[in-house]
């Protein structure tokens, strides 16, 4: 049911808010600065023994996956990286003990991260689920997990159901955190802020006018870039997957620090960037990439934060609310969806069902 909605990526871009409320129901613990996550099924005690984490999915699962270990590694002080569950299963990965697996996914049921989770646990490895569909087959090959309770989503490219995935990093983070040096003042600074995304995602849904104008300008272009740096970069993969997905646009994503070394050569009036600016300890940095890329002509839309000042330069924003810095990708993603989105619209495309894609890669 369409609810009104002329597509389910919109109807489950706008059932955001709720669906972060239900991620966090009853996880949230203000007292201890704590997140309750009892179906992880580990003692603080084993939360305790990992000394790495990784993280399995595919696609956009991967890419959100990217976020968490940034979360992660950020929160809690533990090495952590994302993998392509679909490599990890191919290349013989050396399985460790004190490693947490966390398998990403939003339907349970995509064969290669089902297949990682078979080969994490045949060499003894544990791997929890980070999954949506309840009793999937992802879900029940876990020794414990987190489920994203976004309900059922419908559209090929991946919504809530992404948004959910990089709340409960944020929510596993703070319990990797907590069992070691993060303190209950910085667990309850990190609860206050999840708390309060609902409302922030809110708000950014409230500029869908204006960004799908933003929409129409980038989407006239037959190539694109999307650029960020560290917790930014996998933000503007994810960007620049959407943007490919469903406005069959060639999107490409680099680190903005990459582009120097590189990507820059490509950069002329014709082919605009996609940038994510938050303040952060990197605006500066960021700042001077934007100012190159207008110096060779390039185009730029910021996706940024109010208080990061442009200065000369005449670059059109996209401003997200501030959240505390290890979440800012929760927010700066969700605009990203929308400027997908409006780009397919105005070009007219199947936007729940793009060309040559499926919703749930379940066969070889
Ligand atoms: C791809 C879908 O095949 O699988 C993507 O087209 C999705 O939208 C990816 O992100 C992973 O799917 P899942 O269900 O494992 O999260």
């Amino acid at each position: 049911d369409l609810g009104g909605y002329p597509h389910y990526m919109a109807k489950e871009i706008q059932e955001q808010p709720e669906s972060v409320e239900r991620m966090i129901r009853g996880r949230l613990d203000d007292r201890f600065g704590v997140a309750r996550l009892d179906g992880l099924n580990l003692t603080p005690r084993e939360l305790r023994g990992f000394s790495r984490v990784k993280i399995l999915g595919c696609g956009s699962a991967y890419y959100v996956g990217q976020i968490g270990a940034t979360m992660i590694e950020e929160l809690a002080r533990i090495p952590a990286d994302a993998e392509a569950a679909s490599e990890f299963r191919y290349r013989n990965p050396i399985i460790e003990a004190d490693t947490l697996y966390i398998a990403v996914s939003q339907s349970g049921e995509t064969i290669d991260t089902a297949f990682a989770v078979e080969e994490i646990k045949r060499k003894g490895g544990r791997v929890v689920g980070l999954v949506n569909v309840v009793g999937s087959t992802i879900a029940r090959a876990c020794e414990g997990g987190v489920y994203l309770h976004a309900g059922p989503e419908i559209a090929v490219a991946s919504t809530k159901a992404l948004t959910n995935m990089a709340v409960g990093f944020a929510l596993i983070a703070l319990s990797l955190g907590r069992v070691r040096d993060l303190s209950n003042a910085d667990g309850r600074r990190i609860i206050d802020a999840i708390r309060a995304l609902p409302g922030q995602i809110k708000t950014i849904l409230d500029a869908e006018p204006e960004i799908a104008e933003h929409a129409k300008t980038v989407a006239a272009a037959q190539s694109l870039f999307f650029v960020g740096r560290v917790r930014g970069f996998p933000v503007a993969r994810e960007g620049a997957q959407k943007f490919k997905e469903i406005s069959y646009r060639h999107a490409e994503a680099y680190q903005t620090s990459e582009l120097k070394h590189g990507p820059l050569a490509l950069i002329d009036e014709s082919l605009p960037t996609v940038a994510v600016v938050p303040s952060d300890e990197l605006t500066d940095r960021n700042l001077a990439a934007v100012q190159q890329i207008k110096a060779r002509g390039g185009a730029v839309l910021a996706v940024t934060h109010e208080d990061v000042d442009f200065g000369e330069l005449d670059v059109p924003r996209i401003v997200v609310p501030r959240t505390e810095p290890e979440l800012d990708p929760i927010l700066l993603t969700v605009p990203l969806q929308l400027l997908a989105y409006h780009a397919a619209l105005s070009l007219g495309y199947d936007i729940d069902k793009p060309r040559n894609l499926a919703k749930s890669v379940t066969v070889e």
